[in-house]
């Protein structure tokens, strides 16, 4: 929704389409929604199709993402948690979800010049940066989506060698997905969704083609894998 704003309030936009399960609460004339829900190819493969072929895209930004579900779903505190489940679930939202809006919207992209394709990972998901443990399926499933990002961008550079496809880490922000875990960040490093989307804008305003298949955090520097 932060993005959707942003988007909307930026004059070099002219149309923003904002697809989602829920739907968005803005109104504007240059809004455009959808019903999508990434674990649904069908509704991705309808809401590509309502952006049609005659008004390409300049960025797509997947922002879609499960961490807990009420009482349901936990990030795993250990192995004795796992739950196969549970395990599908999270990879079918974090990962799979992403790779399938990038198999039908990568096609619906501006040609000829930048464009991006972003979808929000985590720092989390980074394999060299995991000191910690645990949070096994969300971890692992940013990890998934940061490998399926990695090899579109190569396939996707090979056709549009100015196309740039990356992952964010927004930063700690202050949002339903974080909220029962980020009690102990320091207000200073917890940003309101307003500050993380302007600091992603930013990034994706500044990356190139060279960035293609990495990830970037809300400061513009990399995460590395
Ligand atoms: N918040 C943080 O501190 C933080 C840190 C690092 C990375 N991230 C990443 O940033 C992204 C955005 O998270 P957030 O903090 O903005 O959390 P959020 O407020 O919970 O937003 C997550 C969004 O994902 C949507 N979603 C979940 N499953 C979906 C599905 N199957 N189909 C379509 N939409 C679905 C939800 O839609 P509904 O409204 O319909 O449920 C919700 O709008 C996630 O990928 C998250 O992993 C967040």
């Amino acid at each position: 929704m932060a993005l959707v704003k942003l988007f909307l309030e930026h004059p070099r936009v002219a149309s923003v389409y904002a697809f989602s399960r829920t739907p968005c609460s803005i109104a504007s004339p240059k809004l455009i929604q959808g019903q999508l829900d990434v674990t649904d190819e069908k509704s991705v493969r309808k809401c590509a199709e309502l952006v049609g072929n005659d008004s390409p895209l300049d960025i797509v930004v997947v922002a879609t993402g499960i961490l807990w579900l009420g009482e349901t779903l936990r990030p795993e505190k250990s192995l004795r948690e796992l739950d196969i489940d549970k395990l599908s679930q999270v990879f079918a939202v974090n990962a799979a979800g992403p790779a399938i809006v990038a198999k039908h919207f990568l096609p619906r992209l501006r040609k000829g010049s930048k464009t991006v394709f972003a979808a929000l990972s985590a720092r989390v998901g980074s394999i060299g940066d995991n000191r910690l443990g645990g949070w096994y399926s969300y971890r692992a499933s940013k990890a998934a989506l940061n490998m399926l990002l990695k090899t579109l961008s190569i396939e996707q550079a090979r056709l549009w060698p100015q196309s740039v496809v990356i992952g964010l880490h927004p930063g700690t922000v202050d949002t339903g997905l974080s909220r029962p875990y980020s009690k102990r960040t320091s207000p200073d490093k917890l940003f309101p969704p307003s500050t993380s989307a302007a600091h992603l804008v930013e990034v994706l305003d500044r990356v190139a083609p060279a960035d293609t298949g990495g990830v970037f955090a809300w400061d513009g520097k990399p995460v590395e894998n």
